[in-house]
């Protein structure tokens, strides 16, 4: 079956006439990872009818309303070089291209800094690329996401150190006493921004600062703080990340002035 046919082969089997079922999709190797959300209640009969759908599928999980119904492989995504299994529906970077540019670009905003933190983390799409060269502590406030970065890191082999804290960074921002163990800093909030953590880097003695965005508008709002703060905007690159819509990322750098 095609990837659309196994799709619809699952909304056949699963949906009700109450209201839309959501299908969470990932690309995975080997085959797709799905979560589905507001299908039919599961029951023993519903379970066996989707365990048995599962290995003719090219499924290679299958998660209904938070359950994992099989397995058929691991549903990894590949960090630099580590392998990560993300939670079912977890966010993820929406094109491998695109997440390979941000990568570049984060690498070449933290230059040679020997230890960073990396905050909105997520599962580690840039703290295991990153660990290669330095010592990284990633903050997220989804403690499954950690613990699937810091299984990924386990399993990995010549990545320096990766400490993980599950934190919210709306609420408790990282203070400056605490930023002050790192040399810099990789920031990349969800579309609201990240106002509480911006105000505690600008008040820090933090050097350097890479910065990704899906959203311009919040970015600037963010952006003008830095630069109120005394920082200075290196670069700032476009990445055309989510195809087929008018959305797109940024990715900057910005550096106290020496
Ligand atoms: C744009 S995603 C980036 C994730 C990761 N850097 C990546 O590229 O895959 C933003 C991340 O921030 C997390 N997040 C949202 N609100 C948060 C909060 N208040 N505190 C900490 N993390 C939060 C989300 O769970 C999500 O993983």
């Amino acid at each position: 079956m095609s990837g659309f046919e196994t799709l619809r082969a699952l909304v056949v089997l699963g949906a009700t006439r109450r209201g839309h079922m959501t299908l969470t999709v990932t690309d995975v190797a080997g085959g797709l990872d799905v979560s589905v959300e507001n299908g039919k209640d599961l029951d023993l009969k519903f379970r066996s009818e989707l365990a048995s759908f599962v290995p003719s599928s090219g499924l290679i999980r299958l998660v209904w309303h938070g359950e994992v119904i099989a397995q058929n492989g691991l549903p990894y995504q590949l960090f630099g070089s580590a392998k990560v299994v993300p939670p079912a529906g977890a966010f993820l970077q929406a094109t491998a291209h695109g997440e390979a540019v941000l990568v570049d670009s984060m690498r070449r905003a933290i230059g040679d800094a020997k230890s960073v933190v990396d905050l909105f983390a997520g599962c580690g799409t840039f703290s295991l690329p990153l660990a290669q060269t330095a010592r990284v502590h990633a903050v997220e406030d989804v403690s499954d996401m950690m613990e699937a970065l810091a299984a990924g890191w386990r399993e990995a082999r010549g990545l320096k150190q990766v400490t993980t804290e599950t934190r919210d960074l709306f609420r408790r921002p990282l203070l400056p006493d605490e930023l002050a163990k790192f040399d810099a800093v990789v920031i990349d909030p969800p579309r609201a921004g990240a106002a509480a953590q911006i105000a505690e880097l600008a008040k820090s003695e933090i050097g350097v600062i890479g910065f990704v965005s899906c959203n311009p508008v919040t970015f600037a709002r963010d952006a003008r703080v830095l630069l109120d703060a005394g920082f200075v905007l290196d670069w700032l690159e476009v990445v055309d990340q989510f195809r087929w819509s008018s959305h797109v990322e940024v990715a900057a750098r910005f550096a106290r002035m020496s």
